[in-house]
């Protein structure tokens, strides 16, 4: 896995967009695998940017994301089709009918996820995934437990994602138990990951990420056995890695070949 360790979240974010923008440059019809959350809200922001200042082309760029609470529609402020709509669909040049968000309305949950996958498939396979990392160390909604052959389901959430994500709802009892998430298997195909964290809070399951054991129990750590993934986070969100320095040598280190 490679590492990068940003001075801080813009530091962070623009260096996720610069690939994301990147691998959009390169390929204009490539496939983007989203995250919702706080973290990769500055990635976003620095998309749009580059879309209005730099003219970055999403016209031809499909997206599926993660997960969507079960039980919310679109519209719902706290829906994650929401929240992709207002903090980057909206901004740029995607026409909507590119994007996927799960659905959270859907009855037969099991035909809609194979569809789900089926559509991914269909697209070519994701070419770059965006991840943030929950508290439990969940990437996407795969709670600890989660078989790291998983594919997109219903998942019950863990009473710890239900208090972190109680913020974003006036009471504790408004946040759904139950969301649609593309499995840990699901994820693992994306040809690039791409994780981000940011803030103290993520020191600990950060480290037990990158640098602990491969285990459904962080379901995060089973990026160490993707052949591409880049992890940037910020100097908050590093502070438990024991091999920060290392990271940091190798960065300083690779700018003598053309990496970005
Ligand atoms: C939710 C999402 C995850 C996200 C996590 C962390 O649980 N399902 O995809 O990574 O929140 O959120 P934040 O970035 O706000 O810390």
């Amino acid at each position: 896995m490679r590492v990068i360790i940003a001075d801080n979240y813009e530091a962070m974010s623009k260096k996720a967009a610069e690939i994301v923008a990147k691998t959009v440059m390169e390929k204009p019809d490539c496939v983007l695998g989203l995250a919702t959350g706080s973290t990769p809200i500055g990635l976003y922001k620095e998309l749009i940017r580059m879309h209005k200042q730099q003219g970055l082309d999403f016209s031809k760029v499909r997206t599926f994301n993660l997960d969507e609470y079960y039980g919310l529609p679109p519209e719902h402020p706290q829906s994650y089709y929401y929240f992709m709509y207002e903090n980057l669909f909206k901004h740029i040049n995607i026409p909507l009918q590119n994007v996927n968000v799960p659905s959270g309305l859907v009855k037969d949950v099991k035909a809609y996820c194979l569809h789900y996958e089926e559509m991914i498939k269909q697209a070519g396979g994701i070419d770059i995934q965006v991840l943030g990392i929950g508290g439990d160390g969940h990437i996407g909604f795969n709670e600890p437990g989660s078989s790291l052959g998983s594919r997109t389901r219903l998942k019950t959430l863990t009473e710890q994602t239900v208090k972190d994500n109680s913020r974003f709802f006036e009471r504790i009892e408004d946040v759904p138990r139950f969301a649609i998430t593309m499995g840990v298997g699901t994820i693992m195909e994306a040809r690039k990951c791409l994780l981000l964290a940011n803030g103290t809070k993520k020191a600990n399951v950060v480290a037990q990420a990158i640098e602990g054991p491969v285990t459904a129990q962080v379901t995060a750590s089973v990026l160490q056995l993707h052949p591409d993934c880049v992890a940037i986070v910020d100097q908050e969100a590093a502070a438990e890695l024991k091999r920060k320095e290392y990271y940091t040598y190798v960065e300083r280190m690779s700018q003598q070949f053309d990496k970005v």
